[in-house]
């Protein structure tokens, strides 16, 4: 059967990655969390203490970054390894929330990730989530969608996220920091996030999980 590519783009805690990793699982095509990778990217300039500004220094630490992402039957999910050390946990964190659009939008760090989301995908039968697979990485992708939700129900369904990690973070906090990283996402000079024309709006706002994969994967079937 022809494989296909999905790409799923959007605002911060739209529901993207939870309904991406359905269809993936109901087509049996791979999954590919993007934003994981701008988040280990993150934690390595931390760590490292990368100067943001110091294109050497970017250079240098991007040419040391080596991301992939391997399957844990534990957690049935693709788990991502950031020079051979499973960091899915702590990507999530907070404190890389708060600097992750700021690491993304340095050009040389975009085109790194672009290069690797677009090798990935090459054989197609993926579906890749982020802010710019239907316009940057995959303009050619055959199911685009735009998924956007009201911030109040955004903010709720991270912190529920964030609550079942046993990470107790307050409301505002996590509301603040989605519409800043909207902000900075979809106001960026390289790949900002926006709707690409032929994407499909879907507003998940009021609709279940069920839902929102069946939006995504009647649209998948009329392709294939
Ligand atoms: O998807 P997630 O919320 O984990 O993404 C974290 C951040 O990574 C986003 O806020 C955005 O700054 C960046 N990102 C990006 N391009 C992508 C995916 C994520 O710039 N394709």
């Amino acid at each position: 059967m022809k494989k296909i590519v999905i790409a799923l783009d959007g605002y911060s805690s739209c529901g993207k990655s939870t309904t991406a990793k359905l269809v993936a699982a109901e087509l049996g095509y791979a999954y590919i969390d993007t934003g994981a990778m701008y988040r280990a990217v993150t934690l390595y300039f931390l760590e490292h203490h990368v100067s943001l500004t110091n294109p050497k220094e970017i250079k240098q630490a991007l040419d040391n970054i080596e991301i992939e992402f391997h399957y844990n039957p534990k957690s049935n999910r693709n788990e991502l390894y950031l020079n051979g050390l499973n960091v899915e946990d702590e990507i999530r964190k907070m404190y890389i929330s708060d600097m992750v659009s700021e690491v993304s939008v340095i050009p040389e760090v975009r085109r790194a990730m672009v290069a690797q989301q677009q090798k990935m995908g090459r054989k197609r039968g993926v579906v890749m989530d982020g802010r710019d697979i239907g316009t940057a990485v995959f303009p050619d992708a055959e199911v685009k969608i735009f998924m956007t939700a009201d911030v109040e129900t955004r903010t709720k369904r991270r912190q529920d996220e964030l609550l079942a990690k046993k990470q107790l973070v307050n409301f505002n906090e996590i509301r603040e920091n989605l519409l800043k990283r909207d902000l900075i996402d979809s106001t960026r000079t390289e790949s900002p996030l926006r709707q690409a024309e032929d994407a499909h709006l879907l507003d998940t706002s009021h609709m279940t999980i069920d839902e929102q994969v069946e939006f995504v994967i009647e649209r998948a079937t009329a392709k294939l």
